[in-house]
């Protein structure tokens, strides 16, 4: 199953608020369908985000829409990862957009398979691999990145269990990652945030592996609760890899240049449908943090292991 679908000049994704109990489709028809997905994270995850921004061109293109208008509402969807960006620019640039958006797509699937040919190999037979957030296929077209590099080792035949945290507030871990693990019987446990360090403590993880919203001079963006799993595999000697395509690479920005998103309260106040908070409590919700470079112990691209800079 792919997290997208281009059929009859409509953009189909799967519905990623409602997984993993529901498996529907958001239909796209019109940029702002994209826009709202976007938002309201529908569709989420860097390299997919970017190929439906893409997408979203496409529609703005045989709607007879103004493009620039169109791309400058899009890549006001979310500030942090840069594959929005490189995206919508790249249609932008592009004299056949809908040609461009498809070759994308299947750039995106390529990508991953060789961010997982050239990562399986930090990945030992026995090894219990922690990873944060959702950088799986539904993070992407297809495959994912860090669990792309799962997905691989596994098909190697190494014997590897998953460890996911919940990420909180959006559960992306709990809800996502461990649905994918489950559906291709890849073994997988959850844990809640705040366990990550004592079982790294204990010898229970031998990787961290995460994905990224965007890779600058300095370090990495990717979703909040990384920085401190990052802290807790350097105080224990646990190899912290990141796997991103070049897409995600932002190397004019360095640290200070980074615009993190800052979401609404109600992620905070509500656990699923229930609050958990005296109502009219303050709330700060920045929904990614940075990793700096000296935490990474490499990050895997489409072309091989790349040392942070
Ligand atoms: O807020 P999200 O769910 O879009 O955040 C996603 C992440 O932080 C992922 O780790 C990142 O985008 C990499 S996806 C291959």
């Amino acid at each position: 199953m792919k997290t997208m679908l281009w059929e009859d000049n409509q953009l189909l994704l799967i519905d990623q608020t409602k997984l993993p109990d529901e498996i529907v489709y958001f239909t796209c028809k019109t940029y702002q369908d994209v826009i709202k997905a976007i938002k309201t994270m529908v569709v989420r995850g860097a390299p997919a985000i970017g190929v439906s921004a893409a997408f979203g061109m496409v529609l703005a293109d045989l709607a007879g829409e103004d493009l620039e208008k169109a791309a400058s509402e899009i890549k006001n969807s979310r500030p942090t990862a840069v594959n929005l960006f490189w995206a919508v620019d790249r249609i932008l640039a592009s004299p056949s957009p809908r040609d461009e958006a498809l070759k994308m797509y299947q750039e995106d699937i390529k990508t991953n398979q060789m961010i997982g040919k050239h990562g399986s190999p930090v990945i030992d037979d026995g090894d219990t691999i922690l990873t944060h957030c959702n950088a799986g296929a539904l993070a992407c077209v297809d495959y994912g990145t860090a669990l792309g590099v799962i997905r691989a080792a596994f098909a190697q035949g190494k014997k590897i269990n998953v460890i996911c945290d919940e990420t909180r507030p959006l559960g992306q871990g709990a809800r996502l990652s461990v649905w994918e693990m489950q559906q291709e019987n890849i073994p997988v446990k959850l844990i809640v945030d705040s366990a990550a360090g004592y079982l790294m403590q204990q010898g229970k993880i031998d990787k961290v592996l995460i994905g990224a919203d965007r890779v600058f001079k300095g370090g990495v963006a990717n979703k909040i609760g990384s920085l401190m799993v990052a802290l807790s595999a350097k105080r224990y000697g646990v190899p912290f890899y990141v796997a991103a395509p070049l897409s995600t690479f932002d190397y004019d920005k360095s640290i200070g240049e980074i615009e993190i998103e800052e979401r609404g309260p109600e992620e905070v106040l509500l656990y699923g449908n229930c609050r958990i908070a005296p109502e009219n409590t303050e709330v700060l919700n920045p929904a990614f943090d940075i990793v700096p470079d000296d935490l990474i112990s490499g990050i895997i691209t489409e072309k091989g292991i790349l040392d942070p800079i």
